[in-house]
């Protein structure tokens, strides 16, 4: 839908341009030249039957296209392009409509009320030729201005990080298209054996990502280690983080085994992480490199034999940076102190990954999450959920840290959680959270919405996860009550 509003809305803006600029170019210096009344009997002219369906029908339906574009873009900040719609369309709803309405109606009214053969009129008449094609240069530039913005956001070009690029093997530069060339799996790709060097490691609460299932690498160069003195650890330029992302394709019966999606990088390099994404291909025999932004469809059959359909969605480099934002998120202390099953036994993961030289020395005591779906009690599983699934951008230096809500592990204490803060209502809900009360908290309104605007969590993920929800609420319901009226 936006892209289509954005195209009538850049050849509506296009075509007003191309008018103003006839008025500024030939019209206005034509009629300029002119014998005053006569020049003012033409412009009467031209104002009355400009107000006709199409002229109108142009200038105002491309108004109202930028408002839904401004609207929108604002309430999905982080969709690549936002930026450039929501300026292209203030730059019309401005610099064209307000302007017409602020100086060129009222002096067009002005005008109309002259007899075109008085004196009035003729004293009149130079002043209004002067500022009204001033004015006109104005709304006409504007209405350019807003053209080309618009063009850009349809053409994906919004700032540095508006696509994925292709990566290097460990220890070259040549970045290469397929993953097979990367040659970080040996044997049969889809099986996934990594290469002496790639380490293989789990995370305790996992992000929701509509249902796939994750398989997670990590790799440092020979010699190197990684520094853990806090709960973000710090690698080593030329490390890889890798997660693949694939759909069981019959929950009754794993023998039949999965369908690979994804498999995604951070690449540390000198300026930070880079990211990138593998696209598996259907037969299952290598994945190539993708720009991002695109839906795959995915289809299995569910516990009661029940065939599902979804098109999971390979995020853009704008929505990785949104969620990174330049960090590692998994893998991190909160997340990799964890006691794990290995094909040989129960290990340590971080004892495990001292022995490999992978960390030169063991983290210091941190605050760890759980498994959400584990044993653990209620209350500390509800808040791993909200921190693996939330803080990447409500927390410090994430992308909706204006909101000045934010769900790590450290602010859903008893005292820091957003017991009754007020909100936006949705659903009829205007307290974020409502102790003891999960249908009047917002919080959990957003996770259920289908609109991709409310939608909590935001971004690539858009199905709402039952069991989280489910989760998030038995938490609320058996938090103490509490009224939140004054
Ligand atoms: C909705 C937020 C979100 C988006 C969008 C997102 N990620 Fe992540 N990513 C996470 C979280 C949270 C984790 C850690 C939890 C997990 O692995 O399940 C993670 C983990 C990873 C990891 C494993 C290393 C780590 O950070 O722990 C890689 C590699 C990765 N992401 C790459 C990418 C790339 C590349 C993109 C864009 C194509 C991307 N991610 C988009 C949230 C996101
Ligand atoms: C990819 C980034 C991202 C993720 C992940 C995310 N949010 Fe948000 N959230 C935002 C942004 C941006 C806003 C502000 C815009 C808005 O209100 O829609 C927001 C707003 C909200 C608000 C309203 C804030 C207010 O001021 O009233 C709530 C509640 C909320 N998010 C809950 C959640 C919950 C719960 C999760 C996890 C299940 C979550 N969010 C995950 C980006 C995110």
């Amino acid at each position: 839908m936006t892209p289509f509003m954005t195209l009538l809305a850049a050849l509506g803006c296009a075509l007003i341009a191309g008018i103003f600029l006839g008025f500024s170019n030939f019209v206005m210096p034509a009629l300029a030249r002119l014998r005053p009344a006569h020049a003012v009997r033409a412009m009467q002219s031209i104002n009355v039957v400009v107000l006709n369906r199409w002229f109108l029908g142009v200038l105002l339906g491309t108004a109202l296209a930028c408002v839904g574009l401004a609207l929108n873009a604002l309430g999905a900040w982080s969709e690549p392009g936002a930026w450039l719609r929501f300026a292209g369309s203030c730059s019309y709803l401005v610099g064209t409509v307000w302007v017409t309405k602020r100086y060129h109606v009222p002096r067009n009214e002005t005008l109309a009320r002259l007899p075109a053969e008085s004196a009035e009129a003729e004293h009149f008449w130079p002043r209004y030729v002067a500022s009204w094609s001033a004015w006109n240069h104005v709304r006409g530039a504007a209405a350019f201005v807003a053209a080309a913005l618009l063009i850009l956001a349809l053409l994906g070009v919004s700032g540095c990080h508006s696509r994925l690029h292709p990566i290097a093997p460990p220890g070259s530069n040549t970045p290469v298209e397929r993953l097979s060339e990367l040659g970080i799996f040996h044997g049969d790709l889809a099986r996934q054996i990594p290469r002496t060097g790639f380490v293989e490691y789990v995370v305790n609460a996992p992000l929701y990502a509509d249902g796939a299932r994750k398989r997670r690498f990590v790799y440092v160069p020979p010699g190197s280690h990684i520094q853990t003195n806090g709960d973000y650890w710090q690698l080593p330029v030329g490390s890889y983080l890798v997660k693949t992302f694939s759909f069981p394709r019959d929950l009754r019966n794993p023998a039949l085994g999965e369908q690979l999606v994804e498999t995604r990088f951070l690449v540390r390099t000198e300026d930070g992480f880079s990211p990138a994404t593998y696209v598996w291909n259907e037969a299952q025999t290598d994945a190539r490199s993708s720009r991002g932004g695109l839906d795959i469809p995915v289809s299995w059959f569910d516990e009661r034999g029940v065939r599902r359909q979804q098109a999971f969605h390979v995020p853009s480099a704008a929505q990785c940076a949104g969620c990174h934002a330049g960090r590692a998120l998994g893998f991190r202390t909160r997340q990799l102190d964890h006691v794990a099953e290995y094909a040989d036994g129960t290990r340590d993961q971080l004892a495990h990954f001292s022995a490999l030289r992978l960390i030169d020395r063991l983290p210091p005591a941190h605050a760890v999450l759980v498994d959400p779906n584990g044993d653990a009690p209620i209350d500390v599983r509800a808040r791993s959920y909200l921190d693996a699934n939330c803080s990447h951008c409500h927390g410090r230096g994430g992308s909706a840290e204006r909101t000045d809500l934010f769900w790590d592990l450290e602010h859903t204490t008893p005292s820091e959680m957003p017991s009754c803060r007020p909100t936006r209502s949705v659903d009829g809900r205007d307290r974020v959270l409502v102790p003891g009360h999960p249908e009047q908290s917002e919080f959990l309104a957003r996770m259920l919405a289908e609109d991709a605007r409310i939608h909590m969590p935001r971004g690539p993920s858009t199905l709402a996860d039952q069991s989280g929800i489910s989760l998030l609420s038995a938490w609320v319901a058996a938090l103490p009550a509490r009224s939140c009226d004054p």
